[in-house]
C-alpha cells in the first residue's frame, strides 16, 4: 500500500491547483450576490478582515497538517498521534458531500449560459423574457441532468488521480481566467456605473450589518478559500517539503480575494450603469425574492457582453466556459477530499471509491436540483419542520434543499471545521512541528516574527473570533 505519495511538480503547480480550488462559484456567483443582499461596504470590510485574520492562518494550519501527515483528512490526525481528532476529518468529508451536492447543480447553470451565448453570438442578441430564468430553474429534468453532467466530469478527473490531471488543466485554465477577468474589468471602467460600484463596495455603512451578516461574511471567507473541509489539508499532503507554506497560502488567499473583488466590480459596474436593472434588483432585495439576485452571474452579465462590450460575441461564450472550468477545479477538490478519505480509510481502489462517493453525492444533488421550483416539497422543506426559532437560527430561515445545504455548510460546517483544525494546529501539535512546517526558525536560530504572528492567530485570534461570532448568533445578537 505504501507506494510513494503523489506530489505537485512544484510551488507553482500547488498554487494553481489550490487557487483553482479556491476560485470558483464562490467568487463569481456567490460573493457578488451575498454582497448585494448585505448592502456592500461594511459586509465587504468584515469579509476582508475575516480573510486576513482568520482565513490565511487557518489555511496555513490546514496545509501544514496535510504536509506533516501526508494523509487524507480522516487519517491525518491518527498519523500525527491524535486519533481522537479524526472527527475533524469526518466533518470535512460530510461538508464536502453536502457542498458538492448543491455546487454541481449551480455549476450546471454555466453550461446552459454557454449554450445560450453561443446561440446569441450566432443569431444576434435578444434579451430573454424576465421569467425565463425562473422557468429554467423550475425545470427539474434539466437541473438534474446538468448537475449530473458536472458530477460526471468531476468524477472522471478524480478517478484518474490528481496531480497529472488537475495540475495540467489548472496551468492553462487559471491564467486564461485571469486574462478574461482583466479584459472585462477594463471594459467596465468605461461604463457609467464603475465609480458607483466602487463606492458600493468600499464605503462601509455599519447600520445595516446584522449578526447573521457577520456570520455570513465569516462563513464565506471559509467557503471561498476552500477551508474547514480538508481540501487544503488534502492538497497540502501532496506538497513538496521545500515549498514555503506561509508564502503559498498568502498567495492563494490574495489571488482569491482579488478575483472576488474584481467579479463584484464587473457585476455592479454593469448593474449600476443600467438604472432600470438596478431598480429591479433593489426591489428584489427588499421583497426577499431570491431569483434575480441569485441569478446575477447568469442573468445580468450576458447583457453586458452583447450590449456594451466590444468583442462581446466572443467573450460571452468564452466567459461561461471559464466559469464552468473555475467551478470544475473546485468540484475536483471537493470530491478529492471524499475519495482520498474513503479510499485510504477503507483501503478501496481509487476508481471504486470515486464511484461510491459520486453516487451518494448524486442522490443528494437530485434533491437540490428539484428544490428550485420543480418539486413543491423539495422547494419548501425546512430543516426543522415547524420549529421556527431553530430554522431561523441554523438555516437563516432558508427553505428548500439547495439553500439549506448552502447555508448550513458554509455558515456552520466550515467555520466549525476550521475552528477545530486551527485549535489542533495551535494548541495540540507540538510547536517544534509547526515551526518546522512553517519555516518558523531563521538561520540565526531565532524564531521568526511571521511564525509568532501565525501562532497568535491560530491559538487566539481565529478561535476567539469564530467562537464569538457563533455565540453572538446563538444568542440572537446583532452587530450593528
Ligand atoms: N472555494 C470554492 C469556491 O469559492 C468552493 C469550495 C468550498 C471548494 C469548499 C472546496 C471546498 O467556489
Amino acid at each position: 500500500m505504501e507506494s510513494p505519495r503523489e506530489q505537485w511538480s512544484g510551488k507553482l503547480g500547488f498554487i494553481l491547483a489550490a487557487s483553482g480550488s479556491a476560485v470558483g462559484l464562490g467568487n463569481l456567483w456567490k460573493f457578488p450576490y451575498i454582497t448585494w443582499n448585505n448592502e456592500g461596504g461594511a459586509f465587504v470590510l468584515v469579509y476582508l478582515l475575516c480573510i486576513v485574520a482568520i482565513g490565511a492562518p487557518v489555511m496555513m494550519s490546514e496545509i501544514l497538517v496535510g504536509r506533516r501527515s501526508r494523509r487524507s483528512p480522516v487519517e491525518a490526525f491518527k498519523t500525527l498521534g491524535h486519533p481522537r481528532w479524526s472527527f475533524v476529518g469526518w466533518l470535512g468529508v460530510i461538508a464536502g458531500v453536502v457542498i458538492l451536492a448543491f455546487y454541481a447543480v449551480i455549476a450546471g447553470w454555466s453550461l446552459r449560459s454557454f449554450v445560450q451565448c453561443v446561440g446569441w453570438s450566432v443569431d444576434g442578441y435578444e434579451a430573454p423574457p424576465e421569467a425565463a430564468f425562473g422557468a429554467f430553474l423550475a425545470d427539474g429534468g434539466t437541473q438534474v441532468g446538468l448537475g449530473a453532467l458536472f458530477l460526471g466530469a468531476t468524477a472522471l478527473v478524480v478517478a484518474r488521480g490528481v496531480s497529472g490531471g488537475i495540475e495540467r488543466a489548472t496551468r492553462i485554465l487559471m491564467p486564461v481566467l485571469f486574462a478574461i477577468m482583466i479584459y472585462l474589468v477594463v471594459n467596465v471602467m468605461f461604463l457609467d456605473g464603475f465609480v458607483e460600484a466602487l463606492v458600493f463596495l468600499f464605503r462601509p455603512n455599519f447600520s445595516g450589518l446584522s449578526g447573521h451578516a457577520v456570520l455570513e461574511a465569516l462563513g464565506h471567507a471559509f467557503f471561498t478559500l476552500s477551508l474547514g473541509m480538508g481540501g487544503m489539508l488534502t492538497y497540502g499532503s501532496y506538497l513538496r517539503r521545500q515549498d514555503s507554506i506561509p508564502r503559498i497560502a498568502m498567495t492563494v488567499a490574495a489571488l482569491d480575494t482579488l478575483i472576488a473583488l474584481v467579479a463584484c466590480v464587473i457585476m455592479f459596474g454593469i448593474i449600476f450603469s443600467v438604472p432600470s436593472l438596478r431598480a429591479t434588483m433593489e426591489s428584489a432585495r427588499s421583497t426577499g425574492e431570491g431569483v434575480s439576485t441569485v441569478g446575477m452571474l447568469f442573468v445580468t452579465l450576458p447583457n453586458l457582453f452583447y450590449t456594451k462590450m466590444p468583442g462581446g460575441a466572443v467573450v460571452g461564450p468564452l466567459f461561461y466556459v471559464l466559469v464552468a472550468f473555475a467551478a470544475l477545479s473546485s468540484t475536483i477538490s471537493l470530491l478529492e477530499v471524499v475519495v482520498a478519505s474513503v479510499s485510504e480509510r477503507l483501503s478501496m481502489a481509487r476508481g471504486r471509491a470515486t464511484v461510491v462517493a459520486s453516487a451518494v453525492v448524486f442522490g443528494l444533488s437530485c434533491g437540490c436540483a428539484l428544490s428550485l421550483g420543480a418539486n413543491e416539497w423539495a422547494s419548501s422543506v425546512r430543516l426543522f419542520g415547524g420549529l421556527e426559532r431553530l430554522n431561523t437560527l441554523v438555516t437563516g430561515g432558508k427553505t428548500g434543499f439547495l439553500s439549506i445545504f448552502d447555508h448550513v455548510a458554509a455558515n456552520w460546517l466550515l467555520p466549525l471545521g476550521g475552528l477545530a483544525l486551527t485549535i489542533y494546529a495551535g494548541w495540540v501539535m507540538p510547536a517544534a512541528d509547526t515551526q518546522d512546517e512553517l519555516d518558523g526558525v531563521g538561520d540565526d536560530g531565532e524564531v521568526r516574527r511571521g511564525y509568532v504572528v501565525w501562532r497568535i492567530c491560530a491559538r487566539f485570534v481565529a478561535p476567539a473570533a469564530i467562537g464569538w461570532i457563533v455565540v453572538q448568533v446563538l444568542l440572537g445578537g446583532d452587530f450593528s
